[in-house]
């Protein structure tokens, strides 16, 4: 239970985030975005917005600051503004104002007149499935498609013809923004030295990588600055048009440029989470065992089909064994702000489809929820020889039961006054992956010691995280360690997505500790040192030999060092050949509906889950809780609405709905703690993503119980409940 490091820089506005950065002779820019959908500008008058007071420079695609896109092995290709003339999605950056305040550019691009040759919009995905495609293949490089059947099985439908009890449905799930509080934004500096960006990201050396190849320059000539990151969920993964214009228009004009979306525009000049159609048919026996699970996705891409939603790639990797599965993943290119990575890709929206139906079939067994899920439990992805290195997701049904009451539940439900009142639950998994990360590790002379690596902490706490690991593997307190990240000059630590983060830096930081212990013994033994020819041991930040100890400081001092130094790399390897990783959990909630308002409320929510080793209790129960409000949210508010002319309806806080303390009740996290040290060092399989999934199942499927109304999309709302 450690309250995180960094927490009393950030309440009491200490913690300096990209856009606090300031340096004299700093311009201000504003985008402009694009007011239709779909279509070409023609011709952009920047006469009076160049005339206007303050202006310094008005870039546009017939004036353009020069961006390659950037293509990165993990995150894919990212879009780079004003390199060509097409408008794809209503609220595309389109122009850059530079001037001398940010209230200067923001006038003067009021002032740009621009001319287009409109097309049509098409941004409904129902209305356009016949555009779909097969999607990209999964970053794991799993293909649109995938089926696996039992032998003598011709295809799905057999087997699911041939099941004696089938539910098919088809569920849908809205487009949802990040909204992260601090709006994508940078500052940029260049010097002799190269660039220096301060922009929130969630990877130091992502970033300065994009940064690089959008700029053309060696990545040793970009300096990316940033410890502090204001929630990101995905939604900084890739690097964002305001880093990429200030940088181009800093290195063009010679001087430091600042730029901030404002929150409208981070609706749509970033990255959304895709809208999702899904069929599902699952086919079991009357016991409930499954025979075939077939999941059929559709996701809302942008035209150039970047990005794909793996919402039935998720149903084949994990979940529930069935000797039959087919899965199909595709996307519909639509004129629709760019879609990209939200917390729990994939699983998130999928597992509102495949646990509503489970549900389904449950309610059409008439079998408890819980024993359905028990019975189907999977010791590894469908079709795959490999195994999961832990699971305890059996412990997360019944310890969940047990302290939700589950017992209690009727299966219709039962009533309270005016309310009527359900319980639901469903499962939770994602998959447990890592990035290669490097750290470094240097012990000084005043018994501290400093960890350092590029990564990012977007809010998750990572950095104590660091400290703690780092603690134990140096055997010292946590108080004596200074973590640091978020700068490119330190060494790349990964990714802060994926739920990886943990997993990725604190195995590199085990490495980097026994290196630098390695380092200390062989230097308090060597001629000349206090433990010469003597055989040393470390423990409690100590070398001891010859029935003496030293600390490492006073070790340092004898040998007339300030500080020693070493780093630890660690990737993923042999292990992925031998077993499958991934979390688990189970989700239950409690909803009250109104008998005639028909609002419905979360009462009560539990998650229970199996992540492996849980470093930071604290830390991850908030992360977890707020991936579990997430969920209600997904459930019964969030939803993007897009106007026929492609225009968001919502696209600000104010008409984007999202729950206030008053629709979230006491959210309940409960750890089954069984270290996974069969997939990293650390034993820790990340708690990021997993919070959220299901959650908007569970929220369904409670809605069902206490209502008998089964609700196929999300958001439910009073409407769906009349
Ligand atoms: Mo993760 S999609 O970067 O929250």
């Amino acid at each position: 239970m450690t309250s995180r490091i960094d927490g009393p820089l950030k309440v009491t506005g200490q913690a300096r985030y990209g856009l606090d950065h300031n340096f004299p002779g700093m311009l201000h820019g504003y985008v402009i975005t694009s007011t239709i959908a779909n279509g070409e500008i023609v011709a952009m008058d920047v006469t009076a917005a160049k005339s206007a007071p303050g202006v310094v420079a008005v870039y546009s695609p017939f004036d353009p600051l020069t961006l390659r896109k950037p293509n990165s092995p993990v995150l894919g290709e990212t879009w780079v503004p004003l390199q060509d003339r097409d408008v794809a999605y209503y609220g595309q950056p389109i122009g850059f104002v530079v001037a001398q305040t940010y209230e200067q550019a923001r006038d003067a691009a009021m002032l740009v007149e621009v001319s287009y040759d409109e097309r049509p919009a098409r941004t409904s995905l129902q209305a356009n499935l016949d555009l779909a495609e097969d999607g990209p293949p999964a970053m794991d490089g799993a293909p649109p498609t995938h089926t696996v059947l039992a032998p003598g099985v011709a295809s799905i439908e057999e087997a699911l013809a041939a099941s004696p009890v089938v539910v098919e449905g088809t569920y849908s799930t809205a487009a949802q923004n990040h909204a992260a509080m601090e709006p994508h934004s940078a500052v940029a500096v260049w010097d002799d030295d190269g660039l220096t960006i301060y922009s929130g990201n969630q990877g130091a050396s992502f970033q300065q990588a994009d940064m690089a190849a959008a700029l053309e320059v060696e990545a040793s000539s970009v300096h990316t600055v940033n410890p502090f990151v204001g929630g990101a969920f995905g939604g900084k993964g890739s690097t964002s048009t305001p880093a990429f214009l200030a940088a181009a228009a800093s290195r063009v004009l010679g001087r430091p440029v600042k730029a901030a979306l404002s929150r409208e525009q981070v609706f749509t000049a970033t990255a959304n989470r895709a809208e999702t159609l899904q069929e599902i048919a699952l086919g079991a026996d009357r016991d409930g065992t499954l025979i075939a699970v077939r999941h059929d996705s559709w996701c809302s891409a942008a035209t150039d089909l970047s990005f794909v939603e793996q919402t039935s790639h998720a149903t084949s990797k994990e979940w529930y064994r069935t000797p039959n599965l087919a899965v199909s993943q595709k996307v519909v290119p639509l004129n629709i702000p760019r879609t990209t990575f939200m917390r729990a890709p994939g699983e998130a929206p999928g597992s509102f489809a495949l646990e509503s139906a489970m549900d389904e079939l449950a309610a059409a067994l008439d079998m408890d929820p819980i024993e359905l899920r028990l019975r189907n439990g999977s010791i590894g992805p469908v079709g795959s020889d490999l195994q999961w290195s832990s699971k305890y997701l059996e412990d997360c049904y019944r310890i969940g039961a047990e302290r939700f009451g589950w017992a209690h539940r009727s299966a219709t439900g039962r009533e309270d006054g005016d309310w009527l009142v359900g319980m639901g639950m469903a499962t939770a998994m994602f998959p447990a992956l890592r990035f290669p990360a490097t750290t470094e590790i240097t012990l000084r002379s005043d018994d501290t010691a400093v960890i350092s690596v590029g990564g990012a902490d977007p809010g998750t706490g990572l950095l104590t995280v660091m400290a703690l690991i780092g603690a134990e593997s140096l055997d010292i307190a946590p108080e004596r360690i200074t973590p640091r990240l978020g700068l490119s000059a330190y060494p790349p630590g990964g990714l802060s997505g994926g739920s990886t983060a943990t997993a990725s830096v604190g195995s590199a930081i085990m490495i980097a500790a026994s290196a630098v212990i390695d380092d200390l013994q062989a230097m308090a033994s060597a001629p000349g040192a206090p433990f010469a020819g003597q055989d040393v041991t470390y423990a409690d930040g100590r070398v001891l030999g010859g029935g003496r100890s030293m600390t490492f400081g006073e070790l340092l001092i004898a040998l007339g060092r300030v500080s020693i130094s070493a780093s630890g790399s660690s990737a993923p390897g042999e292990e992925l050949t031998k077993h499958s990783f991934s979390s688990f959990g189970a989700q239950f909630c409690e909803v009250r509906v109104h008998r005639w308002t028909r609002e419905a409320r979360v009462s009560r929510m539990l998650g229970v889950f199996d992540a492996g080793r849980i470093i930071n209790e604290k830390a991850a129960r908030s992360q977890l809780m707020g991936g579990m409000i997430w969920g209600v949210s997904a459930a019964l508010h969030e939803g993007l609405e897009i106007e026929e002319n492609g225009r968001l309806a919502n696209g600000d806080l104010a008409g984007y709905l999202l729950p206030v303390n008053a629709d979230i009740p006491e959210a309940d996290v409960h750890f089954v703690q069984h270290p996974d040290t069969l997939h990293n060092p650390v034993g820790a399989r990340g708690v990021g993503e997993i919070g959220t999934v299901g959650m908007a199942a569970a929220v369904a499927n409670a809605v069902y119980n206490a209502t008998g109304i089964r609700v196929r999309h999300t958001p439910i709302t009073i409407e769906d409940l009349l």
